[in-house]
């Protein structure tokens, strides 16, 4: 065998064979100086860039032990085929918010194909100080704090194991990605945290949030404008405000959501359950379609099942024109627990644009024991399968 051939073949098995055994590159921060009870803001950038730049599959590990970190940006795009960051250990944010430097996510990772962020490790982001400076409930021009995480302009990465505890602000935002998968995740803030939304999704396609535990002060899950095909299944959620699509409406320029599916999933004493809300008074023409809720079990939610077209918080918008934004093909089917309010069910669409082919299937939930009711306005659902006590309109 000539001797570039049989070179070509030995590297070509090599490949091949750390691809099958799927051996990664390990970049582990300990080699970079990060030791724990130290920060690991230098070691952790330093360890992605060489990872990043490496030509094999490369895997950064952070090891057990607690750490200190403050914002970091990690982006590629890299020149690794995939690129895992592994960590075991718990990573704390700086407690004060003003030692984030108005970052406006503390682990921000960005512009990768292939990245997982895996292990048993938790990214404590510290929040009760940041938590007691919130007023942006009645200052719009609060500024807001940091989030824990800002995954954005990923394609094809997984998010699985590791727990997000006590953001300052959203726990996790996903930003414009293609294909993420989230398994195993966990979210944990106290209910009274303000603004501790667990995982929020915009102008995203192929997002799914699979096995994962939330429990916020906030939205459990929310969709805003541009999302394509989301799935939300086995996730169990409370306490906090629920899973929702929207708020959708208030700016110009949103772009259309459609294809989502909510299945299998556990939602305790939360103030919403699954709910699709956009605000009147707006210009905002989007169209909304193609949501399905299904095989959902309500234990002591207030509102466990909502349209509402006329969401206005702390009236900053002037209901008397309605929403623009037209909702159809929306299905609420296999809902189950209980109510902790009568009206169990409210469909309250846009009277400039009624929503259309809504459909409502086996509806069994309790309110003190008795049925529940309902309202609709502007919609005329199907409905199969639901006792109600009554319904208005
Ligand atoms: C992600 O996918 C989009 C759409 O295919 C592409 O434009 C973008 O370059 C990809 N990003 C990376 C980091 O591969
Ligand atoms: C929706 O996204 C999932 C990944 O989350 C993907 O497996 C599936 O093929 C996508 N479906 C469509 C119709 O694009
Ligand atoms: C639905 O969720 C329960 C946990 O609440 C889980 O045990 C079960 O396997 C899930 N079913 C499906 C079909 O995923
Ligand atoms: C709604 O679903 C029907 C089929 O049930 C389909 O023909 C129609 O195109 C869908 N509308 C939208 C806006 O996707």
């Amino acid at each position: 065998m000539d001797k570039k051939l049989s070179i070509t073949i030995c590297a070509s098995f090599l490949f091949i064979s750390s691809f099958i055994t799927g051996q990664a590159k390990d970049f582990n921060i300990a080699s970079y100086g990060g030791k724990p009870n130290g920060d690991i803001t230098n070691a952790l950038t330093k360890a992605w860039t060489d990872a990043c730049a490496a030509t094999d599959a490369s895997k950064i590990l952070v090891g057990a032990g607690s750490f200190f970190m403050n914002a970091v940006n990690l982006k590629g795009p890299c020149k690794a085929p995939s690129l895992e960051l592994q960590v075991d250990g718990i990573i704390q944010a700086p407690a004060n918010p003003a030692q984030l430097k108005g970052a406006d996510q503390w682990v921000k990772i960005g512009y990768v194909n292939g990245f997982t962020l895996s292990g048993k490790g938790t990214f404590d982001g510290k929040g009760p100080s940041a938590w007691k400076a919130n007023d942006c409930a009645h200052n719009s021009k609060c500024n807001w704090p940091t989030m824990n995480f800002g995954f954005n302009f990923l394609n094809n990465s997984y998010i699985r194991g590791v727990t997000s505890k006590d953001s300052k602000n959203f726990h996790v935002n996903v930003l414009s990605c293609n294909n993420i998968n989230f398994d195993g995740f966990n979210i944990i803030a106290p209910e009274d945290s303000p603004n501790t939304d667990g995982i929020h999704i915009g102008r995203s396609t192929g997002v799914t949030v699979a096995n994962t535990n939330i429990a916020t002060g906030d939205d459990c899950v929310s969709l805003g404008d541009g999302n394509k095909n989301i799935t939300v299944v086995n996730v169990h959620c409370g306490p906090g405000h629920g899973i929702s699509v929207g708020s959708l409406g208030r700016y110009d320029n949103e772009q259309p959501v459609t294809g989502v599916s909510v299945r299998n999933c556990t939602l305790s004493n939360t103030m919403n359950g699954v709910r699709i809300k956009t605000w009147p008074g707006t210009s905002g023409t989007i169209t909304v379609t193609d949501m399905h809720f299904e095989d959902l079990v309500m234990d002591n939610v207030q509102n466990p099942v909502i349209i509402d077209q006329e969401y206005c918080p702390s009236n900053q918008c002037d209901k008397s024109s309605p929403s623009k934004i037209k909702i159809s093909n929306v299905s609420f089917r296999n809902i189950r627990g209980t109510s902790q309010t009568q009206q169990g069910v409210s469909l309250i669409c846009s009277k400039g644009v009624p929503c259309e082919n809504v459909q409502l299937d086996n509806i069994n939930l309790k309110f003190n024991g008795a049925l529940i009711s309902a309202q609709f306005s502007n919609v005329n659902p199907r409905i199969t399968g639901v006792e109600l006590a009554s319904t208005s309109t």
